[in-house]
């Protein structure tokens, strides 16, 4: 292997010019001799007079080059790509980076059938480069009227209760028993800044209280949150308090049919985050919407026509104003989470 000569005393400066200027082998040890060092020289370096002229411009003259043999230099890998390489081919690897959410401490990673038997170096991998206490795998689809899935704990502490922050907000929940996804964050902000001053807001699907607690933070409004899911209503209840909207955001455990009636909700504005089974609470919507209301209303779809003809039928014989559509996320190929915002008069 090429090496340079280098009397000890100015090795390091002549180091950091190689380093530079990427001439120097940075995989390699250099090599203490009596009152030199061996440097070892990249191996792409054919042209040793480039070499000499570079050192020249640098101020360093008189140096020779020899063949020598060096120690490889044993480094930590310094990224997740690099950790699994040996395992995964790239795509994989890239896949499951995209595949990653991060809510607090805690890691959530969606590991294909084909990759499982490399299931536990992954989560080590997603434990070490995030940084962050714990590492679960999604081990079923969400499923059930509370939405939730089953968590295989991969790495780090066993411990699935973490605070999230999102705008401001601090959210804390227990992964494995509530809904809740960082990749709506954006969604929540643009609700937030449709939200008016002096709104009545009507949250049918609270889940732990992201939208609810967001709004409450930067509009002067009163907010009535609902969720069925027992775990939910007793994170929202703890999340409001956590995030000092007590006079602002009303609770509520239970079917919110049947809250809208009990506690005669009538709203500004609406937001029906519940995409798979949204429509089936359309009727209970239009009910608790006050005249020029606006709801906000999730789906899953590949279009937007069948949320719109949804709306305009469930406002019969009332009118509906588009006021805005947007694709949330994607869910899977073809397939989003989408968002009409109307107006109903
Ligand atoms: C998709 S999650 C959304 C949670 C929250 N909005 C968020 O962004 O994280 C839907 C929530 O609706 C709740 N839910 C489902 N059916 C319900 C019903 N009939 N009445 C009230 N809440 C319901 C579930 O427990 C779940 O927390």
């Amino acid at each position: 292997m090429l090496a340079l000569k280098v009397p000890k005393k100015i090795a390091n400066e002549v180091r950091k010019v190689l380093i530079e200027k990427s001439l120097m082998n940075l995989n390699l040890k250099i090599k203490p001799e009596s009152d030199f060092v061996f440097i070892p020289l990249d191996e792409k370096l054919h042209d040793e007079s480039n070499l000499i002229e570079i050192m020249t411009d640098s101020g360093f003259h008189g140096f020779e080059t020899v063949d020598t043999e060096f120690e490889s230099l044993k480094r930590a890998p310094r990224s997740m790509t690099e950790y699994l390489k040996d395992k995964l081919n790239e795509k994989e690897i890239e896949d499951l980076k995209k595949s990653f959410d991060i809510i607090g401490d805690v890691v959530i990673l969606e590991i294909p059938e084909e990759l499982q038997q490399h299931k536990k170096i992954i989560g080590e991998a997603a434990l070490k480069f995030t940084k962050r206490k714990a590492v679960y795998m999604k081990s079923s689809a969400i499923k059930g009227v509370i939405r939730t899935r089953e968590m295989e704990h991969l790495a780090g502490e066993d411990v699935s209760e973490t605070i999230h922050q999102e705008y401001g907000c601090r959210l804390l929940m227990d992964v494995k028993n509530v809904y809740f996804s960082p990749r709506l964050a954006t969604e929540r902000r643009r609700v937030a800044d449709r939200t008016v001053n002096g709104e009545i807001v009507l949250d049918m699907f609270a889940g732990v209280g992201p939208f609810s607690i967001l709004i409450a933070r930067e509009k002067s409004v009163k907010i009535y949150a609902v969720d069925i899911n027992p775990s939910a209503y007793d994170y929202l209840k703890r999340n409001i308090e956590l995030n000092k909207v007590q006079n602002k955001v009303i609770p509520l455990l239970g079917d919110v049919a049947d809250m809208v009636s009990q506690e005669k909700i009538k709203a500004d504005r609406i937001i029906m985050n519940l995409p798979g089974t949204a429509c089936e609470f359309l009727g209970v919507a239009m009910d608790a919407i006050k005249e020029g209301g606006v709801i906000h209303y999730y789906e899953f779809s590949s279009d937007y026509d069948t949320a719109i003809k949804r709306l305009e039928d469930a406002a019969n014989p009332r009118k509906v104003e588009i006021l805005e559509k947007r694709k949330v996320k994607s869910r899977s190929p073809g397939q989003w989470h989408i968002v009409v915002d109307a107006r109903v008069f």
